[in-house]
């Protein structure tokens, strides 16, 4: 008998050879790819040239290819451009003239153009090809659809293509999508929706051609042969901060009725750069060509990222903008844009990995110069004791340390990694990448060239042929999931609506932009480092600055009120805050402090967080003076409010934070639970007389404070210190602190802010004590003071 270990080997072998010829069938057959748009000025400029190179690598390896490009010109003018595209298409520079013309006139042999229109267009193209694979005694691999056309054509193309003109059993579909993908969330949902319909997500492959990029493609596989460097390194405790950044010097002529639509952060921003943003900051997978994995831990790193307010930008427009949207949209002369063409902006990543660093993204039309990059710059906590002239570049930890992924364009003229010779000499795949050592004398990022080790592209290649081979290839970890995409707009459509009304800096454009674009941040907030003498465009209404107005005194119902534009008002109550709590600690080693929720503190608590240094945290007590019944993790919850705007920015003990007991034993305020008096239980051990040093209040505009509503059954006198109340508005179930407790603080600050209070505001005013109807009139300490503070537009409308 045989040895057992024979039959073993012989099985593999059959599997083997059967997994290869799998493999072979999977890539080898008949390929029709149809480029729709083939008229087009993406077409034009990369993607024939893209679907060339394709034929190029992958005809020599057994399969056969058929390329269609249709478009909704007649067949005629089609024809005449595809000619002319074809004609000018080149071949790699190690391939002889003679070779070449060869190679394109195969090329143009297998292309032809066809009108494609309406489902019986598509009908006769399934035929064709059928026919053509039966005539030829061939197999049909599979199709590519390229839809390089508006989204508005998407939904009837895909229609037909789905009724019409999906390959038979055992070939594959692939539609190739290109941006934009939607305007903001409803619309992106909407639009994955809809193709939904007709394609499954493993037939689609949604471009954006920064991933295909060389140096942005490389983020991912550097950090991965780079561990043993990069494990320590890449992190909150060594980035100093990280910067994605796409220059451009054309502006938006001849574009303005797309770009008046979209503006730079939907243009740019949302897509390119943020997939930069997600490969720079996510956990790296074990196996980074895993695209499942890998598309993981980007949907990860997106749940991270901290969401943006209107002060996390700084938007600019070319000032020749306006005029050109009026020319080619026909506007009125007194027409005046919106749409920015310049963005940056500060984002954060709430994890341990990234905690503090600020991420920055910028990009502009109309600048001074074509450029794109990623630079990661660590901190530098050296400090040499000898003179600089005896610095040695490679070992001096001094110098600058950077990573710098460069995209392309600018001084350098083509895609690089460098990496700061003091930090490790990196390693990279030596296949694609070489080693250079760049031109003398050249500065990039404030050191010479030869401060860092140098690679490129050993054949430097478009981002479309490198995408259209990824298509061919089924590597989908180059391209846009659905799940991927409305992530992205998750995170970048309240920051657009935010931004609507908001006027763009108008800049001149190019070299004459000089320092008006340069911006600074501090906290969360971004702001242009110079001061706008003059602004070009009126903003609507020429609404008077805060500096125009002091702070104003008054009484309201009988106590001190304190008015002012917002941001001076915050400063005060803040300041207030401040040095009430370093009076109650000096005096009794505490500060007890009952804040509400909802929108008016957040600035308030982003203020303390940010500027006041002297604010005694470690022997402050944080309460809550009312709390939505969700859970304490819930977006909705305000804790979790305190927790985003303050607490994560400030060093409060543990044990000095007290939120209220809304989600005992996985149930949310239910009455068994005690939650309430549990609260009132632990106010009364830890607060003097359950007497709090400072209640921060607000007022609904029907009159309510705390979660105290009008007519509520509970709260607004008797004995109980905390209760369950309902709301009007969701969520309804909430706990609060009553009247009776309030009132025994020894100081209230309510804090009014916005036109929408303006009403409640004057009404309030005239009221006596009638807490049943208005919960606020019933706010009057026994034997502490109250103070109003509110903003003009709420006190002057
Ligand atoms: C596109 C934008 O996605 O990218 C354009 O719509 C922009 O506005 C272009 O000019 C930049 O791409 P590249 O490859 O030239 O850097």
């Amino acid at each position: 008998m045989k040895h057992p270990g024979f039959w073993k080997m012989l099985t593999v072998a059959v599997f083997m050879a059967l997994l290869v010829c799998l493999q072979a069938q999977e890539h080898q057959g008949h390929v029709s790819i149809i480029l729709l748009g083939a008229t087009g000025d993406l077409a034009k400029k990369y993607l024939w040239q893209g679907l060339f190179q394709l034929y190029l690598d992958e005809a020599g390896k057994g399969h056969s290819f058929s390329f269609h490009g249709s478009a909704l010109t007649t067949t005629e003018k089609g024809q005449e451009f595809m000619a002319k595209v074809l004609e000018s298409l080149s071949c790699p520079k190690d391939v002889a003239p003679p070779r070449c013309a060869e190679l394109k006139d195969q090329f143009q042999q297998l292309s032809q153009y066809r009108h494609l229109k309406t489902s019986e267009d598509y009908l006769a193209l399934n035929k064709d090809i059928e026919a053509r694979v039966q005539r030829e005694g061939l197999w049909e691999a599979g199709r590519i659809f390229y839809f390089s056309v508006p989204p508005f054509a998407y939904a009837d193309i895909a229609c037909n293509i789905n009724s019409s003109c999906r390959p038979g059993p055992g070939a594959w579909l692939r539609v190739v999508l290109e941006k934009p993908f939607g305007h903001d969330l409803l619309s992106a949902q909407q639009l994955a929706t809809e193709l939904g319909s007709f394609f499954q997500e493993e037939e689609m492959y949604r471009v954006d051609h920064y991933l295909g990029k060389q140096a942005v493609a490389q983020i991912l596989p550097f950090r991965d042969q780079n561990r043993k460097f990069l494990d320590g390194l890449w992190n909150r405790h060594y980035v100093e901060r990280v910067e994605i950044i796409m220059k451009e010097t054309v502006d938006a002529e001849g574009r303005t009725s797309f770009y008046e639509k979209y503006g730079v952060i939907r243009d740019v921003l949302q897509n390119h750069l943020t997939e930069i943003l997600t490969l720079v900051a996510m956990e790296l997978p074990h196996n980074v060509s895993s695209w499942e994995a890998v598309l993981q831990h980007k949907l990860q790193a997106f749940q991270a990222l901290r969401g943006l307010q209107k002060g996390s930008a700084v938007l600019g427009q070319y000032q020749a903008y306006s005029e050109q949207v009026r020319r080619e949209l026909q506007k009125p002369d007194s027409f005046h844009s919106l749409t920015p063409t310049f963005a940056g902006i500060l984002a954060h990543m709430d994890n341990l990995r990234w905690e503090g660093v600020p991420f920055i993204l910028m990009s502009g039309k109309a600048l001074d110069e074509r450029v794109g990059y990623v630079r990661i710059l660590f901190k530098n906590r050296a400090y040499c004791a000898q003179s600089e002239k005896h610095w040695v570049t490679d070992q001096s930890q001094c110098l600058p340390r950077q990573i710098i992924f460069y995209i392309g364009h600018g001084e350098l003229g083509s895609p690089a990694v460098l990496v700061s010779r003091n930090l490790f000499r990196p390693s990279l795949p030596s296949k694609s990448w070489k080693e250079v050592e760049g031109q003398p004398g050249l500065r990039l990022f404030g050191r010479p060239l030869s401060d860092y080790y140098v690679y490129s592209p050993v054949r430097e290649q478009d981002a479309y042929s490198i995408l259209i081979s990824h298509i061919f290839h089924r590597r989908k970890g180059s391209f846009i999931t659905t799940e991927n995409l409305l992530a992205s707009w998750v995170f970048w459509t309240p920051l657009l609506d935010s931004l609507v009304h908001e006027v763009p800096r108008i800049y001149p454009g190019g070299a004459e932009n000089g320092h008006l674009l340069d911006f600074e941040f501090s906290g969360n907030q971004l702001s242009f480092s110079q001061q706008q003498l003059e602004q070009l465009v009126p903003g609507p209404g020429s609404v008077p600055k805060p500096s125009d107005f002091q702070v104003l005194r008054a009484k309201y119902r009988e106590s001190p009120l304190i008015s002012a534009w917002p941001e001076e008002l915050i400063a005060k109550l803040a300041n207030d805050i401040e040095a009430t709590a370093v009076q109650a600690v000096r005096r009794f080693g505490k500060f007890h402090l009952a804040l509400s929720g909802g929108s008016s503190p957040i600035d308030l608590f982003q203020q303390l967080a940010m500027g006041h240094y002297g604010f005694p945290w470690a022997h402050t007590h944080l309460w809550l003076v009312d709390e939505r019944c969700v859970p304490l993790w819930d977006p909705e919850s305000n804790f979790q409010g305190l927790q985003a705007h303050l607490l994560q920015h400030v060093r409060v003990p543990y044990y000095n934070i007290h939120p209220m007991p809304v989600h005992l034993h996985q149930r949310l305020c239910a009455e068994e639970d005690q939650g309430a008096q549990i609260y009132a239980e632990e106010i009364s051990a830890l607060v003097t007389n359950s007497s709090f040093d400072l209640v921060l209040l607000g007022m609904g505009p029907d009159g309510h404070t705390a979660s105290l509503f009008p007519q509520s059954p509970t709260g607004l006198d008797g004995e109980q210190l905390v209760v369950l109340t309902k709301s009007p508005f969701r969520p309804y179930d909430r706990m609060s602190l009553s009247l009776p407790l309030i009132n025994r603080a020894r100081k209230v600050a309510v804090l009014v802010m916005g036109r929408m209070k303006r009403e409640i505001t004057t009404l309030v005013s005239r009221v006596g004590y009638e807490p049943k109807k208005w919960p606020i009139s019933g706010v009057l300490p026994a034997s502490g003071q109250l103070v109003w503070y509110m903003d003009y537009e709420a006190f002057l409308g």
